[in-house]
């Protein structure tokens, strides 16, 4: 006559500390910002509330925030005033996210700086790469140089992390050779390789203004019911070799975050995209459910593997942390 008692190790607040499995830290935070070229812009997202662009003379106060709460890493995404159907603006030596990296670097350089190797946000058509004009699709092969030249321009500019979200296929090798060749065989790639076309992303799109003029993105990003093509692609960016990968979404696609943890030894990060960022945001802003939500979603994609975390929610989460309450 015997039977378990779980509720010996739950009894009390130290009890349940003590044997906690997962914990969230301020070291798995990356804060993703919006960087506009116009000057003396810093406008919420309509659809993400608490998310602003933000101009480059506006930007060293975001960090300063930032760098205060104790976040050790950002992601910048560049909204340039213009586009052309070459994605320029994504490979200038003086665009706007190597500025923002630039700035970044000039006033904290130990504020680790991820860049976004993509074309979308600097295409007139808002496609992640060249458009063949007889097919209408993208390209894959005429646009990978202009993947590489846009990520070696942000290693120039101080990028710490390279992390190319385009799903062109072979994009780490020639990312990866590209950066050894131009001097940066020391930077990271930590590849979005495990990208699901999906309609999470409609917040980003409004905030980078990158939605597609025409079509989707579904001949180059995964189908959303595909579990096994994630460990095809897994296996891909391994030999190509990327560093670390990012799984994307995150909350709806925690068993592709553990298959991809069951599957390899890389760092993984989980992307806590705009989409679930702002249905959470309108459910607690609405009442529907308690604000602790939050590090709950969190806590989370960590049991499901995840390593690190890309969240709009850094800074609240941080502030939190600080605060002694999660
Ligand atoms: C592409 C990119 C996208 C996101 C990050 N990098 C958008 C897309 O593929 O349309 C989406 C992130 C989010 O929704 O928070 N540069």
């Amino acid at each position: 006559m015997n039977f378990d008692r779980h509720r010996r190790l739950r009894q009390s607040g130290f009890m349940r500390d003590m044997v906690r499995e997962t914990k969230l830290s301020k070291d798995d935070l990356i804060y993703p910002i919006f960087v506009v070229e116009k000057p003396d812009v810093k406008q919420e997202v309509s659809s993400m509330k608490g998310v602003y662009q933000i101009s480059l003379n506006l930007l060293k106060e975001e960090l300063d925030e930032v760098v205060a709460l104790g976040i050790k890493s950002v992601i910048f995404f560049g909204i340039p005033n213009e586009k052309d159907a070459e994605g320029t603006g994504a490979y200038h030596d003086h665009g706007i996210v190597q500025e923002a990296c630039r700035l970044s670097k000039e006033h904290y350089p130990e504020l680790l700086v991820i860049l976004d190797t993509c074309l979308c946000e600097y295409t007139d058509h808002g496609h992640c790469g060249l458009i063949d004009p007889k097919t209408q699709d993208v390209d894959n092969d005429s646009t990978l140089p202009l993947l590489v030249q846009t990520a070696v321009s942000q290693a120039k500019a101080g990028a710490d992390i390279i992390a190319p979200s385009n799903m062109m296929d072979g994009f780490v090798t020639e990312i990866r050779q590209g950066l050894d060749r131009a001097g940066y065989a020391h930077i990271p790639i930590m590849s979005y390789g495990i990208k699901y076309a999906s309609k999470f992303y409609g917040p980003f799109r409004d905030a980078a203004e990158s939605t597609p003029s025409f079509g989707d993105r579904r001949t180059y990003q995964m189908d959303p019911a595909n579990r096994l093509e994630a460990l095809r692609e897994l296996e891909s960016d391994t030999l190509e070799g990327a560093d670390m990968m990012i799984v994307k979404p995150a909350l709806s696609y925690l068993d592709i975050i553990r298959d991809v943890r069951n599957n390899s030894n890389m760092p993984i990060i989980a992307y806590n995209v705009s989409g679930e960022y702002a249905m959470t945001r309108s459910a607690i802003d609405q009442g529907l459910v308690d604000e602790e939500v939050i590090a709950e979603q969190m806590i989370s994609m960590k049991r499901a593997g995840a390593d690190m975390i890309i969240t709009y929610f850094a800074k609240d989460l941080a502030e939190k942390i600080n605060k002694g309450e999660i």
